[in-house]
């Protein structure tokens, strides 16, 4: 499959008054044409400075990127005609409605009146924005304000969309809708480059993710692909009964709420949650999460001597 996205060593140094942040340190990632690509990372990893440096708004400081086969630096009026963001900090036009707000972006990107009027339609329902249609921007509830911003480039004909943090500060069935209109895009062969700190949704939405830290991919791959990287694959939470000293004779623990958070390999995790269960204990059993994995990888990046990972990335 072809990318609509390539990074080669993209690095970023804001120069400022106090002095200069190197945000990017050397990105290299190829993103693929129709399927949503997760980004993920710690606040200030970087992932805003790669959306905006993708999204032509910024300024690389060394390497390159194109979108589409095109340049971002060079090449910058194609790629605008061929995508459309969600910023993560987006100021609307507050003096429109959230119809006319849909409505004109769609015709200000060319689009025939009822090509524009169908679309805003569609995308408004499917939000669930319809009852606010003619509420101002400046009106709306925090929420319902991302809502319609994520609306606007859903409904565009955009090839490649950047939504960074798309679903940040929406109640779950809308974050659920924007889900449903992110798919959507996919299966209208589309690309999305998502960021987001739901690890719940980057999972469920991307057929890839990267998990930058430091300006630098730490992790790289499909969820399965991810999982796969963990020596330890499987989490049981284990609640009274057996103490500390004993469950670490079967893996990485750690105390959380309520009990043990004990991080395994397949057999010794059987084990315990029989041996838990055969002397009464109350125990859970699954696969580490993407949340797992983000804490382990990222929560020890200074102690590289304990890296969770079969290979270190
Ligand atoms: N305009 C700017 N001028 C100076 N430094 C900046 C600027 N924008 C971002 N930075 C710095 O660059 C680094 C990366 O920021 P960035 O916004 O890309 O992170 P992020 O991963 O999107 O974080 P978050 O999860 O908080 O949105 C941070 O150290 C940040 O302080
Ligand atoms: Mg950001």
């Amino acid at each position: 499959m072809s990318n609509a996205i390539e990074a080669h060593g993209v690095s970023k140094t804001y120069t400022h008054s106090g002095g200069k942040t190197e945000a990017l340190a050397g990105v290299d990632l190829n993103i693929p044409a129709g399927r949503v690509y997760g980004m993920i990372g710690r606040n200030g990893a970087g992932k805003t400075t790669f959306v905006r440096i993708g999204a032509t708004q910024l300024a690389l400081t060394s390497g390159s990127m194109t979108v589409l086969g095109h340049d971002v630096m060079t090449e910058t009026s194609k790629v605008r005609l061929r995508i459309a963001a969600v910023p993560q900090e987006s100021r609307p036009l507050y003096f429109l409605n959230v119809d006319e707000l849909v409505y004109l972006y769609l015709k200000i990107r060319g689009a025939e009146a009822h090509d524009a009027r169908q679309r805003t339609d569609a995308v408004l329902a499917e939000l669930g924005l319809t009852s606010v249609r003619k509420s101002l921007v400046s009106h709306l509830s925090g929420g319902m304000r991302r809502r319609a911003m994520v609306a606007m480039v859903l409904a565009s004909d955009a090839d490649v969309l950047f939504l960074d943090e798309p679903t940040t500060g929406l109640d779950p069935i809308a974050r659920r809708e924007v889900w449903t209109a992110i798919r959507r895009a996919i299966h209208d062969g589309r690309t999305v480059l998502l960021t987001t700190h739901y690890l719940d949704e980057a999972e469920a939405l991307s057929s890839r993710l990267a998990l930058l830290e430091g300006g630098k991919v730490r992790l790289e791959g499909s969820p399965t692909e991810i999982r796969d990287r963990v020596r330890q694959p499987f989490r049981l939470v284990v609640s009274g009964v057996l103490g500390r000293a004993e469950l670490e004779t079967f893996g990485t623990v750690s105390a959380v709420e309520g009990g043990f958070l004990v991080f395994a390999k397949e057999a010794p995790a059987r084990e315990l949650a029989q041996l838990a269960l055969s002397k009464g204990a109350r125990v859970s059993l699954g696969p580490v999460t993407l949340e797992d994995i983000f804490l382990q990888v990222v929560g020890k990046a200074i102690d590289a001597d304990d890296t969770p990972l079969e290979t270190a990335a």
